[in-house]
């Protein structure tokens, strides 16, 4: 799609339609020559993020975990449509050359920090940032998600929203969000995603939170699960146990 072109509202932009062509259904991955990715979020996932974003209609997103961009793409997509000042911060160490939304109108809405999440806390929070959403899907190890949500919930609003990639499949996700909803300042609850890398292997899952106060109970690190990752995978989710 070409940088002046328009979408209608709530359309899906033309670049995300562009990259779902290479979308493998029955495993939720992604087509890569003669190989599947599952690095993206599946496309449900996707579409649900832009779903979301137009539902409760954010001005400043902030997404940990870029890759090639889709999901920050569906995000930007729905911010375009809903006009006005909105804006997505999305930060990636290694962001994949050639993002999707690459010469299109959505990179009026996107600023990409090419730095780890912990890293860019300082200026995001020296310049008194205040989020509406955080869409956290970077590195799925405990210590990272938890540093994460302990670093950027302070900066998210009342009434704000927590989306979550990967807290089924990723132990070291779901003990982070395990803690997040057993803190009685959110609401929240854990989806199936459709992904199957193998039958019978845990889908990754969605978590969607509301943040209902700020305050106490502050979320901290809890030392048991340092280092924690995916876990054993043919068994239910930390999460569900
Ligand atoms: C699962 S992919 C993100 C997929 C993306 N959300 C999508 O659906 O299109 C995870 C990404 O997190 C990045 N990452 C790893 N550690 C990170 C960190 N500490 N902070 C931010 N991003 C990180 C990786 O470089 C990788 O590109």
């Amino acid at each position: 799609m070409a940088s002046s072109e328009t979408i209608n509202y709530g359309d899906i932009h033309g670049s995300i339609l562009e990259y779902e062509k290479t979308y493998e259904r029955s495993l939720g991955g992604w087509r890569e020559g003669d190989q599947v990715s599952f690095a993206s979020v599946e496309l449900e996932v996707g579409r649900l993020w832009h779903s979301l974003v137009l539902l409760l209609q954010p001005h400043l997103v902030l997404e940990t975990g870029t890759f090639k961009g889709y999901s920050t793409a569906c995000i930007a997509s729905a911010l375009v449509t809903l006009g006005g000042d909105r804006r997505v911060i999305t930060i990636d160490p290694e962001p994949q050359p050639g993002q999707i939304w690459e010469g299109t109108d959505l990179e009026s809405v996107i600023s990409l920090r090419p730095q780890k999440s912990e890293d860019a806390f300082p200026e995001l929070a020296g310049a008194k940032m205040q989020f509406d959403m955080l869409v956290l899907d970077s590195d799925h190890h405990y210590d990272t998600i938890m540093t994460e949500l302990m670093l950027y919930e302070p900066l998210l609003k009342e009434g704000g929203t927590i989306l979550m990639h990967d807290s089924l499949f990723f132990d070291g996700v779901g003990a982070a969000t395990r803690q997040l909803l057993a803190n009685p300042r959110f609401r929240g609850v854990a989806f199936d995603s459709p992904r199957r890398v193998l039958p019978d292997v845990r889908c990754p899952g969605v978590t969607l939170v509301r943040k209902e106060r700020a305050g106490g109970p502050e979320l901290f690190f809890e030392e048991q699960y340092r280092g924690w990752f995916d876990g054993d995978v043919w068994t239910p989710p930390l999460l569900r146990a």
